[in-house]
């Protein structure tokens, strides 16, 4: 069996194949046959050495993938060989409110992640993917589309007709156009390049705005709501955007702080949130139940996720540099069929 292995910090050259000789099945432990495997920004922090873990040795990078059930422990009750699956980010938050032993380690950072034509894993990191999203989109799920859905609506209390801000056209914004649109909310999308708000507009996007051509975006947030700002703002951008973010956000708001695209410094001044009753919610992904009701909502949906380029298990180093550039326009997918 063959798998990627990373050092924190090895840079994207120092993503090597090797060969991993596969162990026995402890009773509870399920060997899955990875199908694809989509990245995260996440994924180049660990390659920079930029992701706060602690673990020097090399790992099977990346949190997020999916694939067909193999093997199964003498215990397993969970799942069965054949079953479709993706693994849960956290594979001990399962569910309720995170706790430092929940979020203590995750795929693809402390230990071992998806990136490998097979991987062994306990039964309760496993969730069944629904049957109409293929490998490659369920491989969209773990991470992108949870930390979306978690934002959207386990972290705040959105209604029909609320407006939501995103921030930039990757994986978890474009997950929280779809997402908010199939739930009835007013979706205003902003990006650097104007091609890319054209196909945010085809996916149901209400308002746009170019974020290099319109600096004081935020202004343009508050005149498309009438003054009022919106409900609630992913807030991916970081250092360049939180404050810009804050005052697109309305009384009552919540600006969930996800990300840091432009970098994780900056200041934020308490009087922009207290006088005007707004909350700042950090989010880090989600539990497994959040990936189970992540799933049942895409696929009750009928969310086709927005893959952008697919590149071959042989081609990880390019799939990572196409991360890189900002190209992409939602996931960027690494297909081991191919
Ligand atoms: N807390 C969590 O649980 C969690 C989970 C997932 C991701 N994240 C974080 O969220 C961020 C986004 O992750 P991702 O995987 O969605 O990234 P991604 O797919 O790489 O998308 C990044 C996008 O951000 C946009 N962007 C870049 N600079 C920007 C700026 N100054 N202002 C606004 N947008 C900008 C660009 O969109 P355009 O090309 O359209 O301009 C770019 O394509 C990262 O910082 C990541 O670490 C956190």
């Amino acid at each position: 069996m063959k798998a990627y292995r990373l050092s924190h910090g090895g840079r994207i050259d120092g993503l090597q194949l090797h060969d991993v000789e596969e162990r026995p099945l402890d009773p509870h432990e399920v060997r899955v046959g990875v199908k694809a495997v989509s990245l995260n920004y996440r994924d180049l922090m660990v390659a920079e050495g930029g992701y706060p873990i602690k673990n020097d040795t090399p790992i099977i990078p990346c949190s997020d993938g999916a694939g067909e059930v193999l093997a199964i422990g003498s215990m397993v009750t969970r799942v069965q060989p054949g079953d479709r699956v993706a693994a849960s980010f956290f594979p001990h938050w399962f569910d309720g409110q995170p706790t430092q032993e929940k979020i203590a380690s995750a795929l693809g950072g402390d230990v071992d992640g998806m990136l490998a034509q097979a991987v062994t894993l306990h039964e309760n990191t496993l969730v069944k993917m629904p049957d109409q999203l293929s490998y490659q989109e369920a491989a969209t799920l773990p991470c992108a589309a949870v930390t979306a859905w978690n934002g959207l609506f386990e972290s705040s209390h959105l209604r029909p007709g609320d407006t939501v801000l995103l921030l930039g056209t990757g994986g978890v914004s474009i997950f929280g156009l779809q997402m908010a649109k199939a739930a009835g909310l007013q979706v205003i999308i902003t990006s650097s390049s104007d091609d890319k708000l054209a196909r945010t507009r085809e996916l149901g996007a209400d308002e746009t705005i170019n974020y290099r051509t319109t600096p004081e975006w935020q202004d343009e947030v508050l005149r498309l709501t009438s003054g009022k700002g919106v409900d609630v703002v992913l807030e991916v951008g970081g250092e360049g955007t939180i404050n810009r973010s804050i005052a697109a956000t309305a009384v009552g708001g919540n600006i969930v702080t996800i990300g840091g695209v432009s970098g994780f410094g900056g200041e934020v001044n308490p009087r922009s949130l207290v006088t005007s009753i707004k909350r700042l919610s950090g989010i880090y992904v989600g539990s497994r139940a959040m990936l189970e009701r992540t799933a049942a909502f895409i696929g009750g949906a009928g969310i086709k996720p927005v893959i952008s380029n697919v590149f071959p298990f042989a081609e990880a180093q390019a799939a990572y540099r196409h991360l890189q550039s900002g190209k992409h326009f939602g996931k960027v997918v690494i297909d081991l069929t191919q």
